[in-house]
């Protein structure tokens, strides 16, 4: 394994198999937003072989101005051949599961607020894992665009809490999870790098909004629309 794929490779989210586990059991339905090379959506698969998993992620580039970029992630500094080298290293590795996956290229934020009022085959989401851009604004949004998929008892989880860029504040991860939990008035979890908060039963469901159609398995490109693999 060369020294550069070492150092990005972001493994460390094994708790939270444990975390939905305990506080969920067995989840349908969830969505793991930032990918990389798709090594925790294997371990998600193969721990839930229940589980249908959204994987987000536009596998892209981002200029020296991007707040992202600035923000020192190595992922952001990734060039093209080696982004599209991760959707490929992704497809192989939740091969084994390509019926309960479905990969959507596009960011978080976009995917998010379609899949909003869109039902998964026919119910929210069980969890949304958010491990993609860890500014401030990153998680913020994707937060936001994520919760209201989420099913009442559901879990928005993270990864990078308390991270050393984090802890300097280059990073938003903590500053976003808690603000967000003091927001909905519920308990900010943490174990390790890995963050959390559970959906109130009582939080108001997804209304009657715009139907986007399902997401089937397979790979689908920017907007939604187009199958390219
Ligand atoms: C920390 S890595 C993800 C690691 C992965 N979750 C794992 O456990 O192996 C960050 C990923 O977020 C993606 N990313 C960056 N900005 C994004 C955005 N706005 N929406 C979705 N994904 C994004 C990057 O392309 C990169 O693959």
């Amino acid at each position: 394994m060369s020294k550069k794929r070492k150092k990005l490779n972001m493994g460390n989210t094994g708790p939270l198999v444990d975390v939905i586990r305990r506080e969920i059991g067995q989840p349908l339905r969830g969505v793991e937003v930032g990918v990389h090379r798709g090594e925790t959506s294997a371990l998600l698969l193969r721990a839930f072989p229940a589980l249908h998993l959204y994987l987000v992620d536009p596998w892209t580039t981002y200029p020296e101005s991007h707040l992202y970029r600035q923000s020192g992630d190595g992922c952001s500094k990734l060039t093209q051949a080696e982004q599209d080298a991760n959707l490929r290293a992704t497809v192989e590795n939740v091969q084994f599961a390509r019926n309960r996956c479905t990969i959507i290229r596009a960011t978080s934020v976009e995917v998010g607020e379609q899949f909003k009022f869109c039902a998964v085959h026919g119910k929210p989401l069980d969890f949304a894992f958010i491990d993609d851009d860890h500014t401030y604004e990153g998680v913020r949004n994707s937060i936001l665009a994520w919760w209201h998929n989420l099913t009442p008892g559901g879990l928005l989880a993270g990864h990078d809490f308390g991270h050393p860029r984090d802890r300097r504040g280059i990073w938003g991860v903590s500053r976003a999870s808690l603000e967000w939990a003091t927001q909905v008035e519920q308990k900010l979890c943490t174990s390790g790098e890995l963050w959390w908060i559970t959906k109130p039963e009582e939080a108001e469901e997804a209304g009657d909004g715009p139907s986007y159609g399902r997401y089937q398995a397979g790979v689908f490109y920017s907007r939604l629309k187009n199958v390219f693999l």
